[in-house]
This record gives structure tokens, sequence and C-alpha cells, in this order.
């Protein structure tokens, strides 16, 4: 039988680059090939390898990889701008972590990029009919990934989710577009409310690592919050917070702290 050559999306520039960079990697590194034809090469498209790639990483002994395709091939065929979020994302983590030197890094190994990623299929999944999938997908992304996301917490695009391991997002939670966020973050209740009683994250804002961010409080857009803080109130926007219980310390020291990831206190911040 003639062997199908794979028909690439060339007008996904992303694509294009993360296909480049596996191949060059297969090319270098022999015992990595079939890996990589198997998890990006042998696909056509971006969305393609995602739920190929998820699926297997996600896939348990009570339902196997081949199976867990499904959700992500119907959430993607549904629902284009869950692919571009995905590319925003992407993106965000190339921006923005000094550690990613290739945009294959988080497709294939960051954590928080494939719990985000499979947290958006799980929130389609949640508001089209399938509240089974959606929990069944939200508990195998907190074995797997080590974070905790309620598939009904609602997530802009471009965010970036640094390390992941101990992230809890509750299910009233809101993350605007930009958001940058370090391991150990919690977006809780107080246990005290009832209903709506999660935080919400305004755009661009950058939370440190083990930040406690409890009810149903706002933190304006582009501002900071330090890590180990404890943020029981409203924070205004373009200031940074920090400590237990969090007082505002200082301006957000940069126009974007989330894209800039600057996580230093400038002595204005601490005067
Ligand atoms: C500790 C807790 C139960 C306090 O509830 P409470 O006794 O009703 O306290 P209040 O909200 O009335 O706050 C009382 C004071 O303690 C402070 N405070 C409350 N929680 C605090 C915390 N976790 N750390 C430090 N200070 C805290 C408040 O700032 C307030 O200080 P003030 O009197 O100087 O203004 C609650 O804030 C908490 O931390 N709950 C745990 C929630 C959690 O783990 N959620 C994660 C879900 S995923």
């Amino acid at each position: 039988m003639q062997k199908t050559a794979h028909k690439v999306a060339v007008h996904d520039p992303i694509w294009v680059t993360v296909r480049n960079e596996a191949a060059d990697m297969a090319a270098r590194e022999p015992i990595l090939a079939s890996f990589l034809h198997a998890t990006i090469l042998n696909h056509d498209r971006f969305e393609n390898a995602l739920s190929f790639h998820l699926a297997q990483k996600l896939g348990s002994a009570e339902v196997r990889a081949m199976l867990l395709r499904q959700p992500f091939d119907e959430a993607f065929a549904a629902d284009p701008d869950i692919g571009n979020a995905v590319r925003a994302d992407l993106m965000a983590v190339k921006e923005r972590d000094p550690a990613c030197k290739w945009l294959l890094q988080p497709l294939l190994y960051f954590k928080g990029f494939q719990a985000l990623e499979a947290s958006r299929v799980a929130h389609w999944m949640w508001n089209n009919g399938h509240q089974a999938i959606a929990m069944f997908l939200q508990a195998r992304i907190s074995e797997v990934f080590g974070a905790d996301i309620h598939p009904a917490a609602r997530l802009g695009r471009g965010i970036m989710i640094d390390h992941a391991t101990g992230v809890v997002i509750g299910e009233t939670a809101v993350v605007d577009d930009d958001v940058s966020m370090l391991h150990e973050v919690t977006l809780g209740g107080t246990g005290k409310e009832s209903g709506d009683r999660h935080p919400k994250v305004r755009r661009g804002a950058m939370l440190g690592a083990g930040a406690k961010l409890l009810g149903n409080i706002e933190i304006g857009e582009y501002s900071r919050v330090g890590a180990g803080s404890v943020v029981l109130e409203n924070v205004p926007r373009c200031v940074t917070v920090a400590g237990v219980p969090a007082k505002i310390v200082g301006t957000n020291g940069c126009d974007q702290p989330a894209r800039q990831m600057d996580q230093r206190f400038t002595d204005a911040d601490l005067s």
C-alpha cells in the first residue's frame, strides 16, 4: 500500500515551528526519535498532536488513551477558539519562562501547560453536557500533573502556570488573559462563603509561588502578589501586595508584571 504523506498545516506558524524543532531533535537524539514521531511528526495539525499527547498522559487502566482522545478531538473540533487559546498559552510560556528554549518544551514536558490545556477541554465538556467526563479529566489532571483545576473555572488566554505542582483553582474562580502564576498558588474559598466564592484575577496579574488567594476577591489588572502571601481582600490594579495577610507594599514595578515575570521588590516597593 502506498504511504500517504502527511499534509501539514503550513498556515500555522506555531505548528510549523514545533514540527521543525521535533525533526531537528529527532535527528540529533535517535533514542527520542520514535517518541517524537509518535507525538509530533506523525500528526498533521497542532490540535491532533496535543490530543494524542495529552490522552497518552491522562489515559489510565480504566479509560485507555485511545478512548480518551475522543473528548479532546471533539472539543477541539467544536470550538476552534480552544486551539487559539492553546497557541496563546504556548507563546506566553516561551516569552515569559527563561527556562523555555523551544516551543516544543511546554508541549512535551511542562506540567503547567499540559494541565491548563487539558483543563480547557474539561471546561468545554463541563459546559456541553458531559460533566462526568469533565470530572474524570479533572481528577486525572490532578493526579498526573499535580494541579487541581475545577472544570467550571473560567480561564482566559495567554496564561502561564509555571511548574504547576500544587496549584488549586476553584469552581467559581476567574483567571483573565495574560495572567502568570507559579507553583502552589491557590485560588480558593475561605470556607465561610458558598456560591460565587473564589477569586477573580484580572488581566496581566502575576501570582508568586505559594500565594493563597481566598474568597470572592478581585486581584486588579497588572498587580503582583508576592510569594507566600495570603490575600484576603481586593487588590487594586498595578500594585504589589505581600505578606500574611497581604498588604500593599508598592507599585507593580513594571508595566506588565505577568509578561516580564518581574518578581523582585524594588526599593520603592519596600519603602
Ligand atoms: C483562617 C480562616 C478560617 C479565618 O477565618 P475567620 O476566623 O472567620 O477570620 P476573619 O476572616 O474574620 O479574619 C480575622 C483576622 O484574621 C486574619 N486572617 C484570616 N485568615 C487568615 C490567614 N489565612 N492568614 C493570616 N491571617 C488571616 C484576617 O486578616 C483578620 O485580620 P484583622 O482582624 O486584623 O482584620 C480563613 O481565613 C482561612 O484561612 N480559611 C482556610 C481557607 C482555605 O484553606 N481555602 C483553600 C480552599 S482550596
